[in-house]
């Protein structure tokens, strides 16, 4: 293919990274209140590859929760398209969409959401039991998350039990639950000090380096953009630049 006549999705796509998984078009949206309008997002296009950690830096109302929430399925955009290998994800029935969500995509969110009157472990197995029909292979499954997080000894905690720190890793855990090829986390550390934000963002390195998922992680704090192997700005629902990293920042490095 000549340099010409490809996209610009496909010429800024890296050799180093995996397989292309999910490619955005002129995403956008926009969100209609009464008689406002808010242009969330404003022609997106942004082309997601196997094992690429993309942090998505940008300051509050920037769009990033929109963007994540449309990669996610979890709502629709108002133009543009959406690709997942040969499916537009934007123009699927509401029951597809939700099973495109079930099967594909993990949500870690900044305020963990676990369920309360669950212990750790029951958090996890209450994700795999939706999509695991096998209930030995599942708490199999269950265990190998757990250990992967490094909370095997705290798995009949309950959340109140644990620090944030620790009920982020819970999320986390319960998020590859389904073994999705995409995890989506909306400020993960948002609300953690830097020690703790530290080793869920290692877990995220590992999960992408190592086992070559997929993760978009947004943030408005410019200190984590460095261990990300590609970092998008965003500004005002647009894309302002798309820069891969040659060597990421440990998670170890970093402060704020
Ligand atoms: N459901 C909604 N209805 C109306 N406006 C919304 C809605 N969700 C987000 N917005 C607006 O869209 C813009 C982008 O929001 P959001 O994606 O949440 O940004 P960020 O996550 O970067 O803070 C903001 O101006 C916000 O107020
Ligand atoms: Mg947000």
């Amino acid at each position: 293919m000549s340099d010409e006549t490809r996209t610009a999705g496909e010429k800024g796509r890296s050799e180093a990274a995996g397989p292309l998984l999910l490619e955005m078009r002129g995403v956008s949206k926009i969100y209609e209140t009464g008689q406002v309008q808010v242009r969330a997002l404003d022609g997106v296009s942004l082309a997601l590859q196997g094992g690429e950690l993309v942090v998505a830096l940008g300051p509050s109302g920037s769009g990033k929760t929109t963007l994540l929430n449309l990669v996610g399925g979890l709502d629709r955009p108002t133009a543009g398209t959406i690709r997942y290998g040969d499916t537009d994800i934007a123009s699927l029935s509401d029951g597809d969409l939700g099973r495109f969500r079930r099967d594909h995509i993990g949500f870690v969110f900044q305020f963990f959401n676990l369920i309360p009157t669950l212990t750790a472990r029951e958090n996890v197995e209450f994700a795999a039991e939706l999509v695991s029909h096998d209930s030995r292979q599942m708490e199999e499954r269950v265990e190998e998350l757990l250990r992967l997080v490094g909370l095997e000894e705290r798995a009949d905690h309950f959340p109140s039990q644990l620090s944030g720190g620790e009920q982020q890793r819970v999320a986390i855990a319960r998020a590859m639950a389904k073994d999705p090829n995409i995890l989506l986390c909306d400020e993960p550390t948002g609300n953690l000090d830097f020690r703790t934000g530290q080793q869920i963002l290692g877990l995220l390195q590992k999960l992408t380096g190592e086992q070559g998922k997929t993760c978009v992680l947004v943030t408005h704090n410019t200190a984590i953009a460095g261990v990300g192997t590609r970092i998008v700005r965003l500004r005002d629902g647009r894309v302002q630049s798309d820069e891969r990293s040659a060597n990421p920042l440990p998670a170890s490095e970093v402060e704020w």
